[in-house]
């Protein structure tokens, strides 16, 4: 087992010494059975109770759990195994389908790369192939490529597995964006047209080993999902997830549930509501004995959307508190300082707080 790196050491941010686990039964479960496709949104008072509780989550937490939410058992489970497979491959034929910097899809090590920040392995893919538009050039983020997925050869079926689970995730994202706008008191399709071309949505398999000393190291530090709506699987029996409570900054640990969605609004938005629904920290933690997966989708709109606060929500006691930018050039700009680990502060919504 590779030993953790002593840069990852000194930076990683604090860690208490007695950390207090508190379960997650306080991050809400919702059931949202009654609400099996789009066509389905009619007003009746169940539709209307689980949009009030997606709102009040939203708010509170800015995560949540669906339960019963659609996606068929066996295509979640499918995807889990796979990739699995694929990550038990060698590193040698893992690095067959490795990312680089024309091209940010596929596998990518954190220890081939000496990234001293996770202690994990990812594998990235898009969900509209030859879609995701990435910069020409870093100096014209308005120039973009489209970049393509790279499949692995083993498992065989992965590339199917994956396609198909994609398309499931992505439907259902599209009816959770619904609820949220309905509860912001919106049009229920009032982001269809921002998230109508698909161009740079992707899912991400991350897969954290056992890591030999867990206190010190962290799957992933704290962060925000920068996109608009986030849905993770996780594995039913390891958890890692941590959520930072809003009312005391306590991190809350994610209970698994069996074949549970979690849900987390991202940076954009917090944006369109203009801080109603904020986009809230979380990390992942390792442990020595058990490796962990998770599958994570990121419901993102087309490059070309300007996002700023939405107009419906705005008025003289809530003006706006962001000033409009465009999201692919937001985006771009981030994968680049991430990629080139330019000495820089990562690109933040705060950047455009007026
Ligand atoms: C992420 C993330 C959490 C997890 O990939 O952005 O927060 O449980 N992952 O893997
Ligand atoms: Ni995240």
């Amino acid at each position: 087992m590779a030993e953790v790196n002593p840069a990852f050491i000194q930076s990683i941010e604090h860690r208490p010494k007695n950390p207090t686990i508190i379960e997650a039964e306080e991050i809400p479960v919702i059931d949202i059975s009654s609400i099996t496709s789009l066509d389905h949104l009619s007003n009746n008072n169940i539709i209307d109770d689980i949009i009030t509780n997606i709102g009040n989550a939203s708010e509170k937490w800015g995560f949540f759990q669906v339960i019963n939410h659609g996606i068929r058992h066996e295509k979640l489970e499918n995807m889990k195994l796979a990739a699995r497979k694929f990550f038990s491959l060698a590193v040698e034929e893992k690095k067959n389908v490795a990312k680089d910097e024309d091209n940010p899809m596929g596998y990518h090590d954190t220890e081939l790369t000496k990234n001293v920040r996770d202690w994990k392995q990812v594998f990235d893919y898009t969900t509209k192939d030859g879609c995701t538009p990435i910069p020409v050039s870093p100096d014209d983020l308005q120039a973009v490529k489209p970049v393509t997925n790279r499949w692995p050869q083993h498992p065989p079926e992965f590339r199917e597995v994956a396609e198909e689970y994609a398309k499931e995730v992505e439907k259902l994202a599209s009816i959770m964006l619904e609820l949220i706008a309905r509860s912001l008191g919106l049009a229920g399709n009032r982001f269809s047209e921002l998230f109508k071309d698909q161009t740079t949505s992707f899912i991400r398999l991350n897969y954290y080993p056992p890591c030999p000393s867990p206190h010190l190291a962290l799957g992933v530090g704290r962060h925000k999902d920068a996109g608009g709506l986030t849905i993770l699987a996780q594995d039913d029996d390891v958890e890692g997830l941590e959520v930072r409570r809003k009312t005391d900054g306590e991190w809350i640990r994610v209970k698994p549930i069996h074949g549970a969605l979690i849900i987390n609004v991202g940076d954009l938005i917090q944006v369109w509501s203009n801080d109603k629904y904020e986009s809230v920290e979380h990390r992942v933690i390792v442990n020595s004995e058990k490796d962990r997966l998770s599958i994570v989708f990121f419901y993102n709109p087309a490059h070309y959307v300007t996002v700023k606060p939405l107009e419906e929500l705005i008025n003289d006691q809530n003006v706006a508190k962001y000033k409009e930018f465009n999201w692919g050039a937001f985006l771009m700009t981030r994968k680049n300082t991430n990629f080139k680990k330019l000495n820089v502060e990562n690109l933040q919504i705060s950047h455009y707080k007026i």
